[in-house]
C-alpha cells in the first residue's frame, strides 16, 4: 500500500497572492527572514489588512535553519494564538515554520516535539491549535512548500546536527505560488535553486521508490526547468524578469517538490546533504554537480528511467545508452553555463580539510535516506571512490 500526501491547495499564477484577502483570517502569523520582510512582506499585509486581520511577525531565519530559532519562534508564536501561520520566504523559512508547528502544539515535549516527529505518528496540529498553514516561497528551488520534511541543524551541542524530520501533518494546508516574489533572484540564485528542483526531478524519477502519481509530475518539472532555466538565467544576469518563464520554474519546482516527497531522492542528494554539512557548503551550491555524479553512477542500472528523461527534452538517440549518455553530457553543458562547479575542487575545499572530514562525510552519507533508495546499491568502498572522483572532477568509471 502507498500513501500520496498532497497540500489541500495549490494557487498558482499571477495575482495569486490575492487569495489571502478572500479568506476570513483572524491573526496571521507570519514567518519569514529580514531580507524577504523588506522586500515582499509589504504584498502580504496589503492583502491582509483587507481583511482586518491581526498580524504578527517572526523574522529572525537565516539560511540552515537551526533548532534555537524555532525555539525562539515557538515563544512569540504561543503567546499569539494565531488561525494561520504564513511562511514567506524559501526553503530556510519554510523549514522552520514546519518546525515551530509541532512543537507550539505540544508544549509538555518542547523541542522533543521534533526530535520525535516521524512518518506514522499522529500529531493532531491542526486540532490542537486551531490553525493552518500556509506556504508562500519565493525561490523556485527546494519544493519544502509541499514536502512534509524540515531539515533543521542542532547547533546547541559542541558538534552541529543536520538532521530531517518528518511527517505528513506538515505538508501545508495551501501553498501559494505566484511569480511576482521571484523577480528579486539574482542570476546565481536562479540557477543553484533551479538546479536543486532539477535535481529533485531526476533523483526522483530514479529512486526505487518511484510510482505513478511521482512519475507524472517529476517527468514535467524536470521538462519545465530544463526548457526555461537557461533562458531565466540569462534574463537575470542582464536584469530582466520575464513572468511567464519565472512562473513555470517557480511551479516546476513545487511539482518536483511534490513528487520526490512521494517517492525519494537518491545518491545526489546524499553527497549533497554531506558535504553541505561536512564543508557547509550550501546545497544550492553543490547539488547540481553532485547530481551529475548520480547520473552518471547509475547510468547503466537506470538506463530505461535516464532515457525517459533524455526523451522527455527532446533528445534523440538510437538505445537507451545512447540518450543517456547525451542526457550526461547535456547536463555537464548546462552547469557550465549556469556557471555552477564541476568538482568539490571548484567548491574551494582544500585537499586537507578534504582528508580531515572525508571519514565523518562517508558516515553522513551512508545515513542519509539517500543511499537505500538509490537504484545502483553503494557501499563504504564506492563512496570512499565516488568523494574522490568528485573532489578531483573525475567522471566515473567503474
Ligand atoms: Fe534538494
Amino acid at each position: 500500500m502507498w500513501d500520496f500526501t498532497s497540500p489541500r491547495k495549490v494557487i498558482f499564477g499571477e495575482d495569486a497572492i490575492e487569495y489571502l484577502s478572500e479568506q476570513s483570517f483572524k491573526h496571521a502569523f507570519i514567518v519569514t527572514d529580514p531580507f524577504v520582510k523588506k522586500t515582499h512582506l509589504p504584498l502580504i499585509e496589503k492583502q491582509l489588512q483587507q481583511i482586518n486581520a491581526q498580524i504578527t511577525v517572526f523574522d529572525e531565519v537565516q539560511g540552515e535553519p537551526t533548532l534555537d530559532v524555532v525555539q525562539k519562534g515557538v515563544q512569540l508564536l504561543s503567546m499569539t494564538n494565531p488561525d494561520v501561520i504564513i511562511a514567506l520566504g524559501g526553503g530556510s523559512v519554510i523549514d522552520t515554520a514546519k518546525g515551530m508547528w509541532p512543537v507550539w502544539a505540544s508544549p509538555l515535549d518542547g523541542m522533543d516535539a521534533i526530535e520525535g516527529l516521524n512518518p506514522f505518528a499522529v500529531l493532531d496540529l491542526r486540532k490542537k491549535t486551531n490553525c493552518i498553514l500556509i506556504n508562500i516561497p519565493t525561490t523556485s528551488g527546494t519544493g519544502s512548500d509541499v514536502t512534509w520534511a524540515t531539515v533543521l541543524t542542532d547547533n546547541t551541542g559542541e558538534v552541529d546536527r543536520k538532521g530531517s524530520f518528518g511527517n505528513r501533518e506538515l505538508v501545508a494546508d495551501v501553498t501559494i505560488l505566484d511569480p511576482v516574489f521571484t523577480k528579486t533572484m539574482p542570476s546565481h540564485l536562479i540557477a543553484g535553486t533551479g538546479l536543486d528542483a532539477l535535481s529533485h526531478a531526476i533523483e526522483g524519477y530514479l529512486s526505487t521508490w518511484q510510482n505513478d502519481f511521482s512519475d507524472a509530475l517529476l517527468l514535467h518539472a524536470f521538462k519545465l526547468i530544463w526548457r526555461n532555466l537557461p533562458t531565466a538565467y540569462e534574463q537575470a544576469k542582464e536584469g530582466e524578469v520575464d513572468y511567464i518563464i519565472r512562473e513555470k520554474l517557480h511551479n516546476a519546482a513545487t511539482m518536483a517538490g511534490w513528487g520526490f516527497g512521494n517517492s525519494q531522492i537518491i545518491l545526489g542528494h546524499s553527497l549533497g546533504h554531506s558535504i553541505g554539512a561536512g564543508f557547509k557548503i550550501p546545497h544550492s551550491q553543490c547539488i547540481g554537480t553532485t547530481t551529475w555524479y548520480s547520473l552518471v553512477y547509475n547510468r547503466h542500472i537506470a538506463v530505461e528511467r535516464i532515457a525517459d528523461l533524455a526523451h522527455a527534452v527532446g533528445l534523440e538517440g538510437s538505445s537507451n545508452q545512447e540518450l543517456t549518455n547525451k542526457l550526461i553530457l547535456a547536463m555537464k553543458e548546462l552547469l557550465l553555463q549556469l556557471n555552477l562547479p564541476l568538482s568539490l575542487k571548484d567548491m574551494k575545499i582544500d585537499k586537507n580539510s578534504f582528508n580531515d572530514r572525508i571519514e565523518d562525510v562517508i558516515d553522513f552519507a551512508l545515513n542519509d535516506s539517500g543511499t537505500l533508495s538509490n537504484p545502483r546499491p553503494v557501499d563504504y568502498e564506492d563512496y570512499v571512490k565516488i568523494f574522490n572522483y568528485l573532489y578531483e572532477g573525475k567522471e566515473i568509471d567503474f
